[in-house]
């Protein structure tokens, strides 16, 4: 989930302290006495109460994120969902939040649905994605009672008409559709070839086949159109370029089968500061180029503005996390580079080795210290590419230290793995001076728990 955003400068000690950081900090963290505070809590004791590695999630910079969604899309048009994207970040207690701030919830699998049911989640806001739904995740789907299904091929489509007519039921349905428009960071490119593995692309018919066939099929309701055009884009005009597509696609539906397009869900994608020089744009701007952009290609194209829905995932969650690592081990290669080696790695952060990812660092117990030195956070897997963070700006780290990795909230617990038989961190949510554990450390016995011997 996300590419790196802007080519990187070659990295130098930068002299910033934690408080030069707060930019890719949750919006409670503060430093006093030299440490690095997150939602009133001391992040240091936590890490030595708790041990490490462990994710902390601040629920005052969830909660605005998602109030900031509803204020800023409802501002433009009143029938808006913002839909969570659990993809990001998906906890029982996550669920709970998104629920009580008033927003929806996407699930892209029968676990994550089940995260929701045991939240108990209100089922009519599920919306439900995934380009290869299994039959017993659509029957589970439909079982539970689901808002909304984004269909993605053919056989889904058939396959939930058949389990929905079995049941006696009639789903919503949404049907993806490829615009064409791939965002790249800062611009977005037009792709004629439409070559994605998600949904129905526009320029072969197939999408408008699928629109035909949602439309014909029992057991089905034709509710709308869904698009996803990437994840952490920094240009707004990505999403006005898909825009436009999408709305003359909905005038095109209108004249050839006469039915109106009651809904269209513009996706994810809002890009984050993962490190200092990102500026990502606002919610606030966000809103209004979706929203605005939606009407007004609405009334070009003489339609009835549609209900909408977004998917924010990583701009709800990612700066609202942190990971805390214990140094273990300082290797300085002279000459070449030192390496910093923590207690987690690939496991509990897969971005960097996957995309790329940077982010920016510090030690937590040195938060008011300048950073002094360039090192390589490294991680304790049987990997050489097994790093945290290339070429991070520190404060000159010492064993025992713990070390703080900003901007973590996002598809890093919720990619975890459990490579080298490494547990999983634990996720501590934190909230006006109290520190609550949401997911407890694994165990060795919870790594054991499916094997029969
Ligand atoms: C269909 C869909 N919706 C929403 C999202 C969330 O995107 P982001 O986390 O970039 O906001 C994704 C992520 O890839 C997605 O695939």
């Amino acid at each position: 989930m996300g590419k790196p955003t802007a080519p990187r400068p070659p990295a130098v000690p930068d002299l910033k302290t934690g408080a030069d950081l707060l930019s890719v900090l949750p919006m409670t963290a503060e430093i006093k006495g030299g440490h690095l505070f997150i939602g009133g809590v001391d992040t240091v004791e936590l890490a030595r109460e708790q041990g490490t590695a462990l994710y902390v999630m601040d629920e005052a910079t969830i909660r605005e994120q998602l109030r900031e969604y509803i204020k800023w899309t409802r501002f433009h048009w009143k029938d808006v969902d913002v839909v969570f994207a659990g993809k990001a970040f998906m906890s029982v207690a996550m669920c709970k939040i998104v629920a009580e701030e008033d927003c929806c919830l996407d699930v892209s699998s029968g676990g994550e649905l089940a995260f929701a049911l045991r939240a108990g989640f209100p089922m009519d806001r599920i919306y439900v994605h995934g380009n290869n739904k299994t039959p017993l995740e659509l029957a589970e789907c439909l079982d539970a009672g689901v808002g909304r299904i984004v269909v993605d091929s053919f056989e889904e489509m058939d396959r939930l008409s058949t389990l929905a007519s079995e049941r006696g039921a009639t789903q919503k349905v949404l049907v993806r559709v490829t615009p064409g428009v791939e965002a790249d960071t800062h611009d977005f490119i037009m792709t004629g070839a439409e070559d994605s593995k998600f949904g129905f692309g526009r320029n072969q018919g197939l999408a408008m086949q699928a629109v035909e066939r949602a439309i014909a099929l029992p057991g089905i309701e034709f509710d709308g159109l869904h698009m996803h055009i990437g994840s952490q884009i920094f240009a707004l005009n990505s999403f006005a370029k898909a825009i436009e597509v999408i709305v003359e696609f909905i005038a095109e539906i209108k004249e050839r089968t006469g039915v109106e397009v009651r809904m269209l869900d513009t996706g994810g994608g809002l890009g984050i500061a993962y490190g200092l020089p990102d500026e990502p744009s606002t919610i606030k701007d966000y809103g209004k180029v979706v929203v605005d952009g939606i009407k007004e290609e609405c009334e070009k194209h003489g339609l009835t503005v549609p209900a909408m829905a977004v998917e924010p995932g990583r701009s709800i969650v990612a700066n609202a996390g942190v990971t805390l690592y214990t140094v273990g081990s300082i290797k300085e290669i002279p000459g070449i580079r030192t390496y910093v080696a923590v207690d987690g790695g690939m496991s509990d952060n897969i971005r960097t080795s996957l995309y790329d990812a940077h982010y920016e660092a510090l030690i937590a117990n040195k938060a008011d210290k300048p950073r002094e030195m360039v090192a390589t956070v490294a991680g304790k897997h049987c990997e050489s590419g097994d790093i945290v963070v290339n070429d991070a700006p520190l404060q000159v780290p010492e064993v025992d230290d713990v070390l703080c990795v900003c901007a973590t909230g996002a598809y890093c617990q919720s990619m975890s793995s459990n490579y080298n038989k490494q547990v999983r961190p634990g996720v501590v949510m934190v909230n006006d001076g109290v520190a609550r554990v949401i997911i407890r450390r694994e165990t060795y016995d919870d790594l054991m728990k499916c094997e029969l011997g």
